[in-house]
């Protein structure tokens, strides 16, 4: 019988899951010009975010940022090291190719994720100054590109003016 730990932990996995799913339907029910049902769909999705929070906070899973680092570093080299090549493995076994490109394009952001997370982390522990950059996204495969777009993603090939600055 799952403790209310374990369902703090499902109930956070849920809520996160709702949250960009309904940000995924909220795109498309803009995409076929139904503004008003994306509108249902992104408050309801704003709603499992503030839902998504509570329960992780409430789990004790935010603390100061260089705990958060830290917890940001483990979750990013698990994916990587362990969990997106075991993933990759396996559909490369069954031969189901969309999740072979969705599992190894994220797997190669996540190093990259890793090693920002881990440079942040070395930075903020010796005290030396973190420079603020702009960073552009690839829509397709995530890879966060710092200061400008590149001509190309070097990790999918998606041209540099479809990244979006955040
Ligand atoms: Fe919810
Ligand atoms: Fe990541
Ligand atoms: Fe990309």
């Amino acid at each position: 019988m799952p403790n209310t730990q374990d369902n703090l932990h499902a109930a956070f996995a849920g809520e996160s899951q709702a949250n960009r799913k309904y940000l995924a339907f909220a795109k498309k029910a803009e995409e076929e010009n139904q503004p008003a049902i994306a509108k249902v769909f992104r408050a309801a999705a704003e709603g499992e975010t503030v839902h998504a929070t509570n329960h992780l906070r409430t789990l004790g899973g935010i603390k100061n940022t260089t705990d958060n680092l830290a917890s940001a570093i483990a979750g990013e080299t698990y994916e990587v090291e362990t969990m997106y090549p075991e993933f990759l493995a396996e559909a490369q076994k069954e031969d189901e190719k969309g999740a072979q490109i969705s599992f190894g394009n994220a797997m190669k952001v996540e190093g990259i994720h890793q090693k920002m997370f881990q440079k942040a982390l070395d930075k903020l522990s010796a005290g030396e100054e973190i420079l603020e950059v702009e960073y552009y996204i690839c829509p397709v495969c995530g890879y966060p590109a710092v200061a400008h777009a590149p001509e190309k993603c070097p990790i999918c090939n998606t041209p540099g003016d479809k990244f979006y600055k955040i």
